[in-house]
């Protein structure tokens, strides 16, 4: 086998065999996009977080054979640790049989082995608007495909002509694919000159777009405390899955669901959490930047202020959702564990890098 290096010829047919530094062994198939992805899908517990090249968090050393990088430029590693060597899994490709040094993350494993992700083509049945800049995309998996999930999970979408995939989360619960046929709800934010966003929202009702999931740790947990679900602009879609999650069990736990808009312009987003019984969720409807020309009489600035404001004390009672811009999930981050010393196992998140 040839020494480790960034070249990309095919030496071996595949499937290729990737051999982890102390033990574990698998086969990437050959139609598999990412090492991540192919070691996700074997069931082997194999760290990450976005699967889009941004935190960092399944680098890992080939010590031996040949290995594609997709995305040389990827935020999630340091010019440091490009030069020492280090790679992304969600961004290198095998290009044979290779050996890798990575730390597996055997708390990842139950979750994975029993939903591990699937990669299949969807129909966009419906969009509809939420707000000026955010429609709901409803996707319909194929026949026959159960579409499992655990609310607060996210996909990866293949905008058409893109090389490279975009992670939304999943806005509904798994149990509405007790309706047929099975959907997967997406709120998705066109973002200013976004290139992925931006062919999304070119689609219209009947597209055909590759799908590939559930991914994602961020996801609802079984428990008795009350839950936070903190959402800032597009982060609605996972924090709707969450609470939905929580309405749907049997249990009595409450959900404190604060919203983070910018102005008045955005408040139809509200609507999305009508019929959610009243009963067990409260809703805080916070503007940053509310317009001085329409009215608001609501909370205004960071929505984490809010909810640092209107729970009850101490916050540890309860269990913490967030999802949003990078900014807002460090601010959140740095209020729960820094100043409220909220336990880390409380604490589910998903960063929009
Ligand atoms: C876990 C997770 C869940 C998310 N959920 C939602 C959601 O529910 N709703 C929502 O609106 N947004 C969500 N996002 C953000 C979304 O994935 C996109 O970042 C956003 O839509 C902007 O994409 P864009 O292509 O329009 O913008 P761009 O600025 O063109 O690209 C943004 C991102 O695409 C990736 N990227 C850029 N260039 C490349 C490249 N050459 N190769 C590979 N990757 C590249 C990077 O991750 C980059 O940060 C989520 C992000 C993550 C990580
Ligand atoms: S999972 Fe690969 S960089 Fe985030």
């Amino acid at each position: 086998m040839s020494a480790a290096g960034d070249v990309n010829p095919t030496t071996t047919p595949a499937p290729w065999r990737i051999q982890i530094e102390g033990g574990a062994e698998f086969t990437l198939a050959a139609d598999e996009d990412t090492l991540l992805r192919g070691a996700l899908r074997a069931g082997v517990p194999w760290p990450y977080e976005c699967s889009v090249g941004g935190c960092g968090a399944c680098r890992f050393d080939v010590l031996d054979g040949l290995m594609q990088t997709l995305w040389e430029a990827a935020p999630g590693l340091s010019e440091r640790e490009r030069k020492r060597g280090k790679r992304l899994a969600c961004q290198s490709r095998p290009g044979g049989d290779c050996r890798v040094k990575v730390r597996l993350d055997p708390p990842a494993a139950g979750a994975m082995a029993s939903r591990p992700p699937v990669r299949r083509m969807a129909t966009l049945l419906a969009r509809r608007p939420v707000t000026p800049d955010m429609d709901e995309f409803c996707f319909q998996l194929p026949e026959g495909d159960a579409g499992e999930f655990i609310a607060g999970q996210y996909a990866l979408l293949y905008p058409p002509e893109l090389g490279s995939p975009r992670a939304y989360s999943m806005a509904n619960v798994p149990s509405e694919r007790g309706s047929n046929p099975t959907v997967w709800r997406f709120v998705i934010r066109q973002v200013p000159g976004g290139v992925g966003s931006g062919l999304l929202f070119g689609l219209t009702p009947g597209a055909q777009l590759p799908i590939d999931g559930p991914y994602g740790h961020g996801h609802l947990q079984p428990g008795t405390r009350d839950v936070v679900c903190i959402a800032g602009g597009s982060g609605l879609g996972p924090m709707l899955s969450v609470a939905r999650g929580v309405l749907a069990e049997p249990g009595t736990r409450r959900v404190h669901f604060f919203l983070g808009l910018r102005t008045q312009a955005e408040l139809s987003a509200v609507k999305e959490l009508d019929g959610l019984d009243p009963a067990r969720l409260r809703l805080h409807t916070v503007l940053s930047s509310p317009s001085a020309e329409a009215p608001w009489v609501g909370p205004t600035g960071f929505v984490h202020e809010e909810a640092e404001r209107t729970l009850a004390q101490p916050l540890a009672a309860h269990d913490f959702y967030f999802a949003g811009p990078p900014r807002m999930v460090e601010a959140v981050q740095e209020m729960l564990m820094l100043r409220h010393r909220v336990p880390f196992e409380q604490i589910h998140f998903d960063r929009f890098i």
